[in-house]
C-alpha cells in the first residue's frame, strides 16, 4: 500500500445514498464541513409510512448528479481541488447504495483520484470529529476575519451509542478504526420502534420526532411500560413495548367503543391526552434503556467520552438523560448532523483515508458490519 498521509487542506468529495437521503460533501482535513448537500425524499415516501426501495433507487439516480454539482460548486477550483472521492457502500438498500458508489467511482476514475468506501455506521460516528458550522456560517465568519471556534476531536477510548431507523449499536473505540461492538439491538432498531409506535398512534412519519412532539404533553409517570434489559447483556430489544403500545391502543379502543360503532372507529380517534401519555412512556421506556446501558458501558471500559450518533440523537429526552446518568462528558451532533448527510462520511473517509484503506474493489454490501 502507498503512502497514504493526508496533505494539509486535504479535501474530500463524500457521497453517501444508503436510504432516503441523496447527498454529497466537501470536507477539508477530516473536520472542515465546506459543502453539506442534502436532498431528501422524506415527503415522498411519507405517504406510504416508510421507505420504498424502489422508488429510493429512482430518485438517487435522479438527484445525485446535480447534488453532486451543487456541493462541488463550493470550491473555486471545483473538482481541480479534490485529492480523493468517499462513498458509502453499506450497510443500506442495494440499490440506493449502487447509485452512490457508481457516481463516486465515475468521479473517481475520471479524475484519477483514489476512491475510498465507507460503512455508514462509521460515518455517523464521525459525525462527532466534525466542527459543527454549517459552509455559510463559515465563510461569513471569514468574511468578518474571525478565528475558527474551537471544538476539540473526541479523546479515546469512548463509547458511542448509534441510534438510528436500521441500528442500534453500543460501540467502544479505542482509536480510530478499532471498533468493538459491545451490544446491539435483537429485533427492532431504535428509530424503528419509533416509527411503528407513531404508526400504532395514528401519528405521522417519520415517527421519532412526532413522538418526541407529542410526548411533551404527556405527563410523566402516569403510564407505564415494559423495558427489556437483557440481563447481563449490552444488547437491546424493543419489540415488546412496541407490543404494548399495541394492546393499550386495543384495550383503549374496545373501551371507548360499543357495539358496532366501535369497528369503525379509526386509531386517530384515540383522545389526544392518552395519546400523549402512551407517546410519553413510550419514549420514557425507550430512553430509560439506552441511557443506563450507555452509562453502564462506558463505566466499564473507563470511556472518556461518550458519543451519541444516528437520527435517534436528534431526540432531546435521550440526550438529556444520558447526560444525567453517564459520568464522563456526552458529545452528540447538532441536529442537521444527526440525520443521514455525506459530510459524516466525508470525515470518516479521511481517517480510513490515513489508514491507507481505499481501493477499486468497491461494491454495495447492504448488511456490512462495523465490526
Ligand atoms: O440516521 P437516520 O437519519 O436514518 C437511518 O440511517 O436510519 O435516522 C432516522 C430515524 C427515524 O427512524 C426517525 O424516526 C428517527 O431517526 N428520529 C427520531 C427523532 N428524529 C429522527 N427518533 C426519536 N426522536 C427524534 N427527535
Ligand atoms: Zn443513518
Amino acid at each position: 500500500m502507498d503512502d497514504s498521509r493526508a496533505v494539509e487542506g486535504f479535501t474530500i468529495l463524500a457521497i453517501e445514498t444508503s436510504c432516503d437521503e441523496t447527498a454529497a460533501a466537501i470536507i477539508r482535513d477530516g473536520r472542515v464541513i465546506i459543502a453539506n448537500v442534502v436532498s431528501s425524499q422524506m415527503a415522498l415516501h411519507e405517504r406510504y409510512g416508510g421507505v420504498v426501495p424502489e422508488m429510493a433507487s429512482r430518485q438517487h439516480i435522479l438527484h445525485i448528479a446535480p447534488v453532486i454539482e451543487e456541493a462541488v460548486a463550493a470550491l473555486p477550483g471545483g473538482f481541480e481541488e479534490i485529492h480523493a472521492v468517499a462513498t458509502t457502500y453499506g450497510p443500506g438498500l442495494a440499490g440506493a447504495l449502487l447509485s452512490g458508489i457508481n457516481a463516486a467511482k465515475a468521479v473517481a476514475w475520471a479524475r484519477g483520484l483514489p476512491l475510498i468506501g465507507v460503512n455508514h455506521l462509521e460515518g455517523h460516528i464521525y459525525s462527532n470529529w466534525l466542527i459543527p458550522e454549517k459552509p455559510e456560517e463559515r465563510r461569513a465568519r471569514e468574511a468578518r476575519g474571525e478565528p475558527p471556534p474551537v471544538h476539540e476531536p473526541p479523546q479515546f477510548p469512548l463509547i458511542c451509542l448509534i441510534v438510528s431507523g436500521g441500528h442500534t449499536s453500543l460501540v467502544l473505540l479505542r482509536g480510530h478504526g478499532d471498533y468493538q461492538l459491545l451490544g446491539q439491538t435483537r429485533d427492532d432498531a431504535v428509530g424503528e420502534a419509533f416509527d411503528k409506535t407513531a404508526r400504532l398512534l395514528g401519528l405521522g412519519y417519520p415517527g421519532g420526532p412526532a413522538i418526541e412532539r407529542i410526548a411533551d404533553g404527556g405527563q410523566r409517570g402516569r403510564l407505564q411500560l415494559p423495558r427489556a434489559w437483557l440481563k447481563d447483556s449490552y444488547d437491546f430489544s424493543f419489540s415488546g413495548v412496541k407490543t404494548a403500545v399495541l394492546h393499550q391502543v386495543e384495550a383503549r379502543k374496545s373501551h371507548i367503543g360499543s357495539g358496532k360503532e366501535e369497528r369503525a372507529r379509526p386509531l386517530v380517534e384515540l383522545d389526544p391526552q392518552f395519546t400523549a401519555q402512551l407517546a410519553a412512556a413510550f419514549q420514557e421506556s425507550v430512553v430509560d434503556v439506552l441511557a443506563t446501558k450507555t452509562a453502564e458501558a462506558a463505566r466499564a471500559f473507563g470511556a472518556r467520552e461518550v458519543l451519541l450518533a444516528g437520527g435517534v440523537a436528534a431526540n432531546q429526552a435521550l440526550r438529556k438523560r444520558l447526560s444525567q446518568v453517564v459520568e464522563v462528558p456526552v458529545r452528540y451532533p447538532p441536529l442537521w448532523l444527526c440525520t443521514d448527510n455525506a459530510a459524516m462520511i466525508g470525515a470518516a473517509a479521511y481517517y480510513r483515508y490515513e489508514a491507507g484503506l481505499k481501493g477499486w474493489d468497491l461494491t454495495a454490501v447492504p448488511n456490512l458490519r462495523l465490526a
